[in-house]
C-alpha cells in the first residue's frame, strides 16, 4: 500500500552568525543562533513497499546540482534495510542559494517523514548522524524553533523561544556559494570573532532584545556584491529592530516592528516575502499534525529518545 504525507518544510534565518577559526577537518568553527520562520516549501512524500528500491524526486522549479532529498532517501533506504518506491514532489517557495536553508530543510523533512511512512523507527542519534554527513544545517531542521549552533553548526542546543516577531525578507536572486563565502572571509573578521566570545554570549542571553546581533559574512559578501549592502540599507530605513543577512547570504531579513519599507528602486528588484518566527513548540506540533496519520500519539518527538519512550 502506498502511504503519502504532505508536509511543509520551513526556512530558517540566522539571528546571529559568528565564524571562528578553520578546524583541522576543513570546516569553520561557528557560533550561531538559528530561528525557524514561516516561509516554507511544500513536499509530497510517498513510500510503497516493493521488491527493489527506486527514488524519484521532481520539483516545480529546476534545482541545480544533486537533489539532497534524493541523497537522504538513499541513505534512509540503506540504514533501514527496507526496500520500496519513494516519490518526492517539491514545490519550491524558499529562495534557493539564499542562506535560508531550503535544501537542508527539505532534507530534514524527508528524514522526519519517510521513516514514519516506512514504519521504520530510527533514534534521533541515527537521524542526526545521517543529517550531519549530508550538510551542516540539516540537524537544526530536525528540531526547529530557536537553537544555538556550535561546532560546524551541527552541535545544537535548544534556546527558549524568542517573542514572536514578524518580518520581511528580500531575495535578490544573487547566488552566494557557501564555500566561496567562507573562503572570502577576511582574517581580521575571524580574529575579532575569536576575541569576542563575551559579545556573542550577551546576544544569546538577551535574544529577545535582538541587540548586538551580527553576521560575520556581511562585510565580505557585501564587498563582492554591493547591491546587497544597498538592500540592507533600504530595509534599515523601515525602522525594523534588526536587519541582517541570513547564513552566508544572500537573503537579507528585517525583523520586528518598523513600517513597511517605502517604495525603493532597489527593493523593487527583489522578491520580498513577509514571514513570522516559528517557535519550537509550533514547529514540532506542525510536524506531528503533518504525520498524524502515520505515527502513534506522542511517538514522533524526539523519535524514540528516552523522553518519548
Ligand atoms: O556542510 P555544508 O554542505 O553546508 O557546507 C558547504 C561548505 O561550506 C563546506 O564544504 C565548507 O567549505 C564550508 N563550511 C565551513 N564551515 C562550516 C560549514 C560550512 O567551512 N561550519
Amino acid at each position: 500500500m502506498k502511504r503519502t504525507a504532505l508536509v511543509r518544510s520551513l526556512a530558517k534565518i540566522n539571528l546571529d552568525l559568528r565564524v571562528l577559526h578553520k578546524r583541522p577537518d576543513g570546516y569553520h568553527e561557528l557560533r550561531t543562533v538559528f530561528q525557524s520562520i514561516s516561509l516554507a516549501d511544500r513536499l509530497r512524500i510517498s513510500f510503497e513497499k516493493a521488491r527493489c528500491s527506486a527514488v524519484t524526486v521532481t520539483s516545480d522549479v529546476e534545482i541545480p546540482g544533486i537533489n539532497i532529498a534524493q541523497v537522504v532517501s538513499q541513505a534512509i533506504l540503506e540504514q533501514s534495510s527496507l526496500k520500496g518506491l519513494i516519490q518526492i514532489e517539491i514545490e519550491k517557495r524558499i529562495p534557493m542559494g539564499g542562506g535560508l536553508g531550503g535544501g537542508s530543510s527539505n532534507a530534514a523533512a524527508v528524514l522526519l517523514a519517510l521513516p514514519a511512512l516506512m514504519g521504520w523507527k530510527p533514534s534521533m542519534v541515527q537521524l542526526e548522524s545521517i543529517a550531519a554527513k549530508l550538510g551542516s544545517d540539516i540537524t537544526f531542521f530536525l528540531y526547529g524553533g530557536a537553537a544555538l549552533g556550535l561546532g560546524r553548526g551541527t552541535d545544537l542546543y535548544p534556546l527558549p523561544d524568542v517573542n514572536k516577531r514578524t518580518g520581511i525578507l528580500a531575495a535578490s536572486g544573487i547566488h552566494v556559494s557557501t564555500a566561496d563565502a567562507y573562503r572570502g572571509l577576511q582574517r581580521t573578521a575571524l580574529e575579532t570573532a575569536t576575541a569576542e566570545p563575551a559579545a556573542f554570549r550577551q546576544t544569546v542571553w538577551n535574544l529577545d532584545a535582538l541587540q548586538g546581533c551580527r553576521n560575520d559574512f556581511e562585510d565580505s559578501v557585501y564587498r563582492v556584491h554591493p547591491k546587497l549592502r544597498a538592500i540592507h540599507r533600504a530595509l534599515e530605513s523601515s525602522g525594523a529592530e534588526t536587519v541582517r543577512m541570513s547564513g552566508s547570504g544572500s537573503t537579507i531579513f528585517a525583523l520586528g516592528g518598523g513600517k513597511p519599507p517605502g517604495r525603493s528602486s532597489i527593493l523593487e528588484t527583489c522578491r520580498v516575502y513577509p514571514f513570522e518566527t516559528v517557535s519550537r513548540r509550533q514547529y514540532q506540533s506542525l510536524w506531528r499534525r503533518q504525520l498524524k496519520e502515520h505515527i502513534q500519539a506522542g511517538e514522533l518527538w524526539p523519535p524514540l529518545s528516552r523522553y518519548a519512550r
